[in-house]
């Protein structure tokens, strides 16, 4: 049987949450806002528009629309700084054997992010070749908790989505995956993924007998 296999790139294939902290910071700090780990954690999943939105309203602050729009060009080429020098040692644990052993068992493997520079970032790890359809926030207009992402990846790789298995580290993400009637995978803690199908903390938790039960199940 094929199924269908969507990750999420964020926190699932990379874990670029420390870049986006770094240029969030300092975009933020500039403005008098304060931002920390926990701020952080809240914009996990968030597209970019709606993560400055978030920082304006902690910090009680509005901006006019062309200002707002140079802070997020700023934020973005402070971000890619970094991610310009990523190499394939930034693949989390096990992603790339998982990834191999699905492709060596006929699955359709897609990646489903709200990130503009997904193309880019998987390309950098080298593992862009393993996927067979690829949706980004390039490719979406409602970001999630809408299930966008995912049907347009379903329908990328002509599965039905009660077919298709999400991985995902956010809430939001997972929420998504739900709505979208696919199996939902949290990638980090239980507390904070509870609405998830499972959890695990990461991809060397994700046994091959349990990726053969999701694919014959
Ligand atoms: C998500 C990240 O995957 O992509 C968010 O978890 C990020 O932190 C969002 O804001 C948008 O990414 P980008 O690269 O287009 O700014
Ligand atoms: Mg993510």
């Amino acid at each position: 049987k094929t199924k269908g296999f969507i990750f999420d790139l964020d926190g699932v294939i990379v874990d670029t949450a420390k870049y986006h902290f770094l240029a969030w910071k300092e975009l933020a700090n500039g403005l008098g806002i304060d931002f920390t780990e926990k701020e952080n954690e809240q914009l996990k999943g968030v597209s970019r528009v709606k993560s400055l939105e978030k920082i304006l309203s902690w910090g009680n602050k509005t901006l006019p629309q062309d200002e707002f729009k140079r802070l997020m060009a700023e934020k973005n080429e402070d971000y890619l700084s970094y991610i310009n020098r990523m190499d394939e040692s930034e693949l989390l644990p096990d992603v790339r054997n998982k990834l191999t052993f699905l492709k060596n068992n006929s699955q359709s493997i897609a990646l489903g992010s709200a990130s503009k520079n997904a193309r880019y970032i998987i390309d950098k790890v080298n593992v862009k070749d393993l996927f067979d359809a690829i949706v980004d926030g390039t490719d979406v207009s409602k970001a999630k908790p809408d299930p966008e992402v995912f049907l347009i990846a379903a329908e990328l790789l002509h599965i039905e989505p009660k077919n298709c298995i999400v991985f995902e580290d956010s809430v939001a993400g997972i929420q998504a995956a739900n709505t979208a009637s696919m199996v939902s995978i949290g990638i980090g803690s239980k507390e904070v993924l509870g609405e998830a199908d499972y959890v695990f903390k990461d991809f060397t938790e994700i046994s091959e007998e349990f990726l053969n039960t999701l694919i014959n199940n």
